[in-house]
């Protein structure tokens, strides 16, 4: 699964302790910020309630951690690989959250170090098409979840509409890496970054996987065009 690609942790791992003090400043300006609308809505697809027990993988600095945070009185738990970008988290969440409701754990997703039904809901925004062992990845998301809990993943993709498909790889192939590049002083990230969206499993391929393992699709929801997608599944009691 996506070989042409090296996702091997600790590749992964280097290059966003390389970008992670731009990360944020790139992710504003290269979704003119509209993902904040999209992490929004994933917040909103998981159903929270004060006192869920929320895992989130591939936390990175925060963002969606923090805003589910701010919008109930839940508690997360953020995974990942890159302590650069679980540094940038840590500083974020001093400033806006209790230290006992926002911790922090440098691992990888393939290997989650819970025990089974550890968690209620379980969230992952531009994480999972990092992943180098997808498969085991997705088990480990249905491991963790407890029964009746509900999964939201967010991931970019690339638009089925053939006209905007071939003008968004314009911009992606050429556009994105150079700006990306200027601003984060790593052109292989976004170079890295272009590669993986190209490469990463079109949405029916992506929720048959999820279906496979056992997951109910609750929705599946195209943004902008289909350049990113929402997916929300849960897993039955
Ligand atoms: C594009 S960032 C997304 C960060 C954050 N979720 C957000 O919404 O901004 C991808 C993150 O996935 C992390 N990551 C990649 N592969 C991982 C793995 N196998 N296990 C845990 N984290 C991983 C990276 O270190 C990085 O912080």
């Amino acid at each position: 699964m996506n070989e042409r690609v090296d996702k091997r942790p600790a590749i992964i791992g280097d290059m966003f302790d390389r970008i992670a003090p731009s990360y944020d400043m790139l992710n504003r300006v290269l979704s003119i910020s509209v993902d904040r609308y999209w992490r929004k809505k994933t917040i909103q697809a998981l159903g929270l309630d004060d006192g869920s027990l929320v895992l989130d993988i591939a936390t990175g600095t925060g963002d969606l951690a923090l805003g589910a945070l701010r919008d109930t009185d839940c508690r997360v738990v953020g995974i990942d690989l890159s302590t650069g970008m679980l540094e940038q988290a840590d500083r974020k969440a001093r400033r806006y959250v209790d230290a006992n409701r926002y911790f922090l754990i440098n691992g990888d997703a393939v290997t989650l170090p819970f025990r089974d039904e550890t968690f209620d809901r379980a969230m992952v925004a531009f994480g999972i098409r990092n992943v180098a062992r997808l498969d085991r990845c997705l088990d480990e998301m249905y491991r963790i979840i407890k029964k009746g809990g509900i999964i939201a993943i967010l991931e970019l993709s690339v638009p089925s509409n053939r006209f905007f498909k071939k003008i968004y790889l314009t911009y992606f192939k050429y556009v994105l890496p150079v700006i990306g590049g200027i601003i984060s002083g790593s052109t292989q990230a976004y170079r890295y970054l272009r590669d993986s969206v190209m490469d990463f499993l079109p949405p029916e391929t992506l929720l048959t996987l999820l279906q496979e393992r056992g997951f109910t699709v609750i929705d599946s929801h195209p943004f902008l065009m289909g350049i990113s997608h929402l997916y929300t599944l849960k897993k039955d009691q």
